[in-house]
């Protein structure tokens, strides 16, 4: 594997279109087909006052991130008050609309059922962080969420490295999904009978937990306590500068992040009926690998 394998460079520079119609095709084709797609030319410009955030100082102690919900139009994770808040606020809503400006405008056949979900700000330095096996995303893995089913559904994620001082966004990125799911479907186990309704009635999941879910939990969670499998897997080094803006389907992209601090990020959720090859999903390989519906 290298570096062709696992990223497709665009060269727009504007978060909002109109795009050209081969930058829109080469796009769309190259998240499904499971590459990472990056606009080395595309940077969020910070107001002067907005460079005093890229500091860890920003998070409430206890928080690795700053999450913004555009639909209540507030901000979790600062220990900031007041009029800095309300500033480091603006700042997040403001990235939240070019990311979906840009995604909107680069990816037209996803418009009308892209879903846009947190805005987050993540300004504290990877590197040197410890957490549980599980918890540690310096692990290559796929993202699935234990409290939010997806029951199929895309998640794809924007990114922007707005660091200062040309600190890098040190990522690795794995071998394709199909590949992937194949070697460790196997050792997964079928979700136990009643699980998922327990689940949703003690509120330990908002709404129900499907099969698909159970899997990419699995898949997630196995990857990244698997040592050999971290040590050996395939993979290619991606080192993203300050002032780059990249995009992918975090559910299908096997990635770690190593080392960086201040990036924004804007999650957006998308059904599989949306994609131009819905074959290619998550939720298809798998039903595909395990010979039954998943959802
Ligand atoms: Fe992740």
């Amino acid at each position: 594997m290298d570096t062709r394998d696992v990223v497709a460079e665009l060269a727009s520079d504007g978060w909002s279109g109109p795009f050209e119609v081969e930058n829109c095709r080469r796009a769309v084709a190259a998240l499904e087909a499971g590459l990472v797609v990056s606009l080395p030319r595309l940077r969020f410009e910070l107001g002067p006052a907005e460079t005093g955030f890229l500091t860890d100082q920003a998070l409430d102690q206890s928080r690795k991130n700053i999450s913004f919900d555009a639909a209540t139009g507030r901000c979790h994770g600062s220990g900031y008050e007041g009029e800095r808040l309300a500033a480091l606020t603006a700042m997040l809503e403001r990235f939240g609309r070019l990311a979906e400006a840009l995604v909107r405008g680069l990816l037209p056949g996803y418009a009308a059922a892209l879903e846009r979900g947190r805005t987050s700000f993540r300004p504290a330095e990877i590197a040197g962080r410890t957490s549980t096996p599980r918890h540690d995303d310096k692990r290559l893995h796929v993202d699935a969420f234990p409290t939010r089913p997806m029951r199929g559904k895309r998640i794809f994620r924007l990114f922007s490295n707005v660091a200062p001082d040309g600190v890098l966004r040190q990522w690795r990125v794995g071998e394709p999904f199909a590949d992937f799911a194949a070697q460790f479907l196997p050792r997964l186990r079928p979700m136990p009978p009643g699980q998922a309704w327990a689940m949703q009635l003690l509120g330990l999941t908002r709404g129900r937990r499907s099969h698909y879910d159970h899997l990419m939990l699995g898949l997630h969670d196995t990857a990244k306590l698997d040592a050999a499998y971290q040590a050996n897997a395939p993979r290619v080094a991606l080192a993203f500068p300050p002032d780059t803006t990249w995009m992918c389907f975090t559910d299908a992209v096997l990635h770690a992040a190593l080392a960086g601090r201040c990036a924004l990020e804007q999650t957006f959720y998308l059904p599989v009926a949306a994609m131009a090859e819905p074959e290619k999903s998550p939720l298809r390989v798998l039903e595909r690998l395990s010979g039954r519906a998943l959802v």
